[in-house]
Formats: structure tokens, C-alpha cells, sequence
């Protein structure tokens, strides 16, 4: 199964590397921060057409067209390009993002961090991995000197949700703190040990799936902000090694 993932999620990157900086169609979804390129629908063309060959009885839920619902235990939840902005604007940070649930629970994510060419897996009790190479988190239990990242909702400019604050409270403690663009490689990052902490709020299932069960794997924590269990439903994530959990909470209750 996780070959077939990983296959795929490469085909997938091929298509975006090829389309990447050439002229290409972009189309508004909800606002004008909100893009869509015709390559986001290509990659999960590729990705959907193989799904169904493959496994015919597999559901899917994907950013671009929905929901596929069909017989088995099977839901592979997919983005086929996250980090859509910065395609469009030609900065080289984005992913193709897959996780696969089993009768509602999640058993392998696969995130490809297409122009390093970096492959992270995860398979549930198997560890995580990029490109063969076991994945930890860092070590760190100090905030402050700690590197942490973060996202914003396309919508953020009408319904903040104390974003701006929970952003500047961040910058005032931690070491440094980043905005990269590619949910699913923030969550990379913290699986590899380059972040200590991730949150970000109204994330989609399709952003989250693959890098819940790769930061859990590499030893991570996965909660809301209040520190309860959370799912790829939630509405926020907090992914962190664990030791700055504790601290991040306390700076994200506002
Ligand atoms: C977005 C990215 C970004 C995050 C946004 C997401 P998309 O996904 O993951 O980092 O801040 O909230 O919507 O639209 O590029 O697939
Ligand atoms: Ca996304
Ligand atoms: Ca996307």
C-alpha cells in the first residue's frame, strides 16, 4: 500500500515540477488570495485516475473535486498541491500530500517536498522517513530557543480569530518564527526535527492527513490548542515534540 502511495505522490510532483514557472491558468476559489491553478487539478487527476484503476473500491476525498465515495474501508484523503500561492508566484515550497485511512483510521501519509525531491512516509507503528532516512523530533524543551512555523486561512483578513495575536505572542518568546506556505512540509519539518512547533487554524483534512500520522510517527505531538486529542477534522492543529507542547498551549490560550 505505501509503495503504491508513494508512486503515485511522485507521478503526482512530476506533473507540478514540469508545470512549475511556465505559464499557467489561475483561477479564483473564494477571494483573490484564495488560487487555483490548472496544475492543482492535473496532479489530482493523475492521482484519482490511478486510485481508481488500482484500488476500485477505495473512497477519496479530495481538495479539488470532492468527495469519491465508494464501497471499501478505504479513504485516501489527498492535496494535490499544497502550497498552491507559492507555485503560482514561483517560489519552490510546496508538496503533494496523501494520507490513507482505514475504516476511519489513519495507517500511512505520504508528503512530497517536490523540488528537494524529499519523499516523507509514514506508516502507523512503523516510524517516519524522508527518502529511507528515519525521522526524529528535535529535542528541544525550551520555547525560547526555539524555530516554530505556521499558516493562515485565505480568509484570514476577514475572520482573523486572533491569528494576529497568537502570531506576534509566538514572535515575542520564541527563537524565530516562520511562514512557509506548504502546511504539509511545516509538518515535515517538525517530524525531521528543523521545527520544534506548528499550529495553524481552519486547515482542511487534505492539508493535515499525511503530516498528522508522519509527526506522530517521528515521536510528535498532535492536539488542538487546548491540548485535547484532535483528528484531520479539527479545526486547529498544534504538532510539536512534545517537550514545547506545554508551552505552546499556554501561549495559544488568548
Ligand atoms: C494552504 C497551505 C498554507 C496554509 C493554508 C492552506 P493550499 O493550502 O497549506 O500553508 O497556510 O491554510 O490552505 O491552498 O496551498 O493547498
Ligand atoms: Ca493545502
Ligand atoms: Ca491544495
Amino acid at each position: 500500500m505505501l509503495d503504491k502511495v508513494i508512486y503515485i505522490a511522485r507521478e503526482a510532483g512530476e506533473v507540478l515540477r514540469n508545470g512549475f514557472g511556465k505559464n499557467f491558468l489561475v483561477e479564483y476559489k473564494t477571494n483573490v488570495a484564495n488560487l487555483v491553478t490548472e496544475y492543482d487539478k492535473r496532479s489530482e487527476k493523475t492521482i484519482i485516475d490511478f486510485i481508481k484503476k488500482e484500488f476500485p473500491t477505495h473512497s477519496v476525498l479530495a481538495e479539488e473535486s470532492g468527495s469519491h465515495q465508494s464501497s471499501g474501508e478505504y479513504l485516501w484523503v489527498i492535496d494535490p498541491l499544497d502550497g498552491t500561492t507559492n507555485f503560482a508566484h514561483g517560489l519552490p515550497i510546496f508538496s503533494v500530500s496523501i494520507g490513507v485511512l482505514k475504516k476511519g483510521e489513519m495507517v500511512c501519509g505520504v508528503i512530497y517536498d517536490v523540488m528537494r525531491d524529499a519523499m516523507y512516509t509514514a506508516e502507523k507503528g512503523s516510524g517516519a522517513f524522508c527518502n529511507g532516512r528515519k525521522l526524529c523530533v528535535s529535542t528541544n524543551d525550551d520555547l525560547h530557543k526555539s524555530v516554530l512555523v505556521t499558516g493562515f486561512p485565505y480568509n484570514v483578513h476577514e475572520n482573523p480569530d486572533f491569528a494576529y495575536e497568537r502570531f506576534t505572542a509566538f514572535l515575542r518568546v520564541a527563537r524565530a518564527v516562520r511562514r512557509l506556505g506548504s502546511a504539509a512540509i511545516d509538518m515535515c519539518y517538525v517530524a525531521e526535527g528543523v521545527f520544534d512547533g506548528f499550529w495553524e487554524v481552519s486547515l482542511n483534512a487534505w492539508d493535515m492527513a499525511a503530516g498528522i500520522i508522519l509527526v506522530e510517527e517521528a515521536g510528535g505531538k498532535i492536539t488542538d490548542f487546548a491540548g485535547n486529542a484532535t483528528t484531520i477534522f479539527g479545526k486547529q492543529i498544534l504538532a510539536s515534540n512534545g517537550k514545547v507542547h506545554q508551552s505552546m498551549i499556554n501561549v495559544l490560550r488568548v
